[in-house]
């Protein structure tokens, strides 16, 4: 277990074992690991972990990493048929790609001509396996003792169908957008499966988000039905979802909703593996955001992949991912990955702090599979959405998992649909802060500013060489920005917007995003998103976003903001700028720190240097680089003599 991962020109090979001292797995690691400048500490899985895993050593993840590089047709379609196709797919073709710009539009196809629908395989395909009366979803309440539920494949898939049936009684057809506006309720997931039932196009919008961020996206992908429930109560508040939705049905021009009793079996809508399965909004760095679409059969194959290694599921567990279905880790980690393998979910309906910060741990103790004390059920930890930094990937293996417990630190992104670079737990040794290695079938590559790949140690820009079965196929009505966003900056790559560097050994450390994008507790928000909140605010003259650090949420939202002339200054305009924020976007987009500027330092040409303003906005004054080029230098210094006031 002491072998090390070299990533060399797309192809993993093995090391010599490197001069590190190694800690292994049931050790805690000590606070001077902090000061470990060439993260040589390794955290190696224990023999009894390896032994029972999937994956139990570098040799096997190598030997079926090279097969998925060098045979990805083969690969992936031993993988696929262990799923139900109602139609085999074009086995010449089992997929076709063009990444490369320069040689026409880029197009991504899997498993083209199958016909195959995931709710089938997520439920009817295990209950004909014998486990229908397997726990498929234990759902717990936000207030503690109240109300938990649980259901089991059988009674989920009577649940799905009498959805599915109400929705086609409503005319919902195959490739008719449904967008749904539920907070963690098992009727969340549900829908998802009764949406793919019928071959419907399910936009699941997350329910913090405002009425007005709710109405863009109905605008955008013009749903027939919007399916939303009165209230939920999250920590100690009730939040009025239907009045959301109604207000921005208003804004939107549609109408609908409700939900009765139908029944328990409905037929399955079979469609092909490239038939589209969801949309799922994501900030980029424009204003609107992007309608990410995925479609169904690659989804499939790569959703339960992934889970099933990066969590080295056994049939046994119960899982639990704290994530929202309304972002992309709910839909692949919540929803479609584990129901795919089978697995026993836990679904939790309130905040993690709620009644207070022990929650989350009383839940994995309650849910406990046999053992009785505390934390003791838990066997491997995951960690995504932004860098874990090694001082809280320390925290969550030595006091949560008891130095016991594997972290997959697992990095991808709403655009990739599943894992892209992970640990595989009992596979190789971890670095506390890395996320590994890259995951079957996917060729990272970092590049230089001028889109050359970079050998051994190095760091640039985070790039992926080819495509895998979960990648999402378009931006939905905007093929254009699809590759003007992720295939022109790079031409030959996938752009991720993401840094990234990798050590000597192969890991690969993850640094944040480069582009206008800011992560604030893994919810990714673009700049220009809350500038055009602010600057709707009538005394708002313009407005310029950065992302600063933040000790907790990773990255905070630090605004500027020039006034309309004439307007002073308050306290009171701060606040009311925050709530337009808040209005607009949602609670999660507020700006943390509002700085008055006068002006905004501009090139002549007029656009904002906002690599000023980040400097501005950390601090960082003896780092603010050449400001001659500004239209006008001294709006620096008065920005500056602003910082603290
Ligand atoms: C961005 C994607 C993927 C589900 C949640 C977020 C950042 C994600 C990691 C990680 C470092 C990470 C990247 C990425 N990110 N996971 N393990 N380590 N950074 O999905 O909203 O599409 O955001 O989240 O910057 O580009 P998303």
């Amino acid at each position: 277990s002491n072998l090390q991962l070299r990533h060399v020109e797309g192809v993993v090979t093995v090391a010599a074992p490197p001069h590190a001292k190694g800690v292994t797995l049931g050790e805690p690691l000590s606070s001077d690991d902090a000061l470990d400048p060439h993260h040589l500490r390794l955290v190696v899985p224990s023999h009894q972990f390896s032994q029972n895993a999937l994956i139990p050593s570098p040799d096997k993840y190598l030997e079926m990493y090279k097969r998925s590089i060098e045979d990805p047709a083969g690969f992936w379609s031993d993988i696929a048929s262990q799923f139900f196709w109602k139609q085999p797919w074009n086995a010449y073709s089992v997929f076709s790609e063009n990444l490369d710009v320069r040689n026409g539009p880029v197009h991504i196809q899997w498993f083209k001509g199958g016909s195959t629908n995931i709710s089938y395989n997520c439920l009817d395909r295990i209950v004909e396996s014998g486990y229908g009366d397997k726990i498929a979803l234990f759902w717990e309440a936000n207030d503690p003792g109240v109300g938990a539920t649980s259901l089991t494949y059988n009674q989920l898939l009577s649940r799905v169908c009498q959805l599915a049936n109400y929705l086609k009684h409503i005319g919902v057809k195959k490739g008719d957008a449904v967008v749904v506006y539920l907070p963690m309720l098992m009727e969340l997931p549900i829908t998802m499966l009764a949406c793919a039932r019928i071959g419907a196009v399910h936009s699941v919008v997350f329910a913090g988000f405002s009425a007005e961020s709710l109405a863009q996206r109905i605008v955008d992908c013009k749903p027939k039905v919007v399916i939303t429930c009165n209230a939920v109560k999250r920590g100690s508040k009730t939040i009025h979802l239907k009045d959301i939705v109604d207000g921005a049905l208003l804004q939107s021009a549609q109408n609908g909703d409700v939900v009765p009793k139908y029944p328990t079996h409905c037929e399955v809508e079979w469609v092909d593996a490239e038939d589209p399965l969801f949309l799922l909004y994501t900030s980029g760095s424009t204003g609107k955001p992007k309608g990410v679409l995925h479609t169904t059969g690659g989804y499939m194959v790569y959703t339960a992949t992934t889970f099933k290694y990066a969590f080295d599921y056994k049939p046994t567990d119960i899982y639990w991912c704290t994530a929202d279905c309304g972002w992309i880790t709910g839909h692949s980690y919540v929803t479609y990955g584990p129901l795919l393998n089978g697995a026993s979910v836990i679904i939790y309906e309130g905040a993690p702090n709620y009644p207070d910060s022990g929650r989350c741990w009383d839940i994995v103790d309650k849910y406990k599979y046999v053992t009785r004390y505390s934390r003791e059920s838990l066997r491997i930890l995951g960690s995504v959405g932004e860098p874990i930094n090694p001082s809280a990937w320390r925290w969550f293996y030595n006091v949560v998992g008891d130095s016991r417990c594997p972290i997959s630190d697992t990095w991808w992104q709403t655009e990739t649909g599943g894992f892209m670079i992970t640990p595989l737990p009992g596979a190789w040794p971890q670095k506390p802060g890395s996320a590994t290695f890259p995951f079957f079938g996917v060729q990272p590559v970092i590049v230089d500013e001028k889109g050359v790949e970079l050998e051994g140690e190095c760091s640039g820009y985070l790039c992926v060489k080819n495509s895998w079965p979960g990648a999402f196929r378009t931006l939905y009505g905007d093929h254009e920005r699809y590759e003007t966003t992720y295939f022109k900056p790079f031409p030959g790559y996938y752009f991720t917007g993401d840094g990234c560097s990798r050590d000597k050994d192969g890991y690969h450390w993850l640094t944040g995003r480069v582009d206008d994008v800011i992560n604030v507790s893994g919810h990714r928000i673009g700049t220009a998103e809350v500038e055009s909140a602010l600057v709707s605010h009538p005394k708002c003259a313009e407005a310029a976003v950065v992302g600063v650090e933040h000790e907790v949420k990773g990255q905070a939202i630090y605004a500027f903001v020039t006034l309309v002339e004439g307007v002073p200054y308050s306290e009171e305009l701060r606040k009311s700028l925050v709530l337009t924020v808040r209005e607009q976007i949602g609670a999660f987009a507020a700006p943390d720190r509002i700085h008055w500027a006068p002006g905004l330092p501009k090139t002549r040409s007029g656009k904002i240097m906002r690599r000023i303003l980040r400097k501005i906005a950390s601090r960082q004054l003896n780092e603010l680089g050449d400001t001659s080029t500004l239209a006008d230098p001294s709006i620096v210094d008065q920005l500056i003599a602003l910082a603290d006031s």
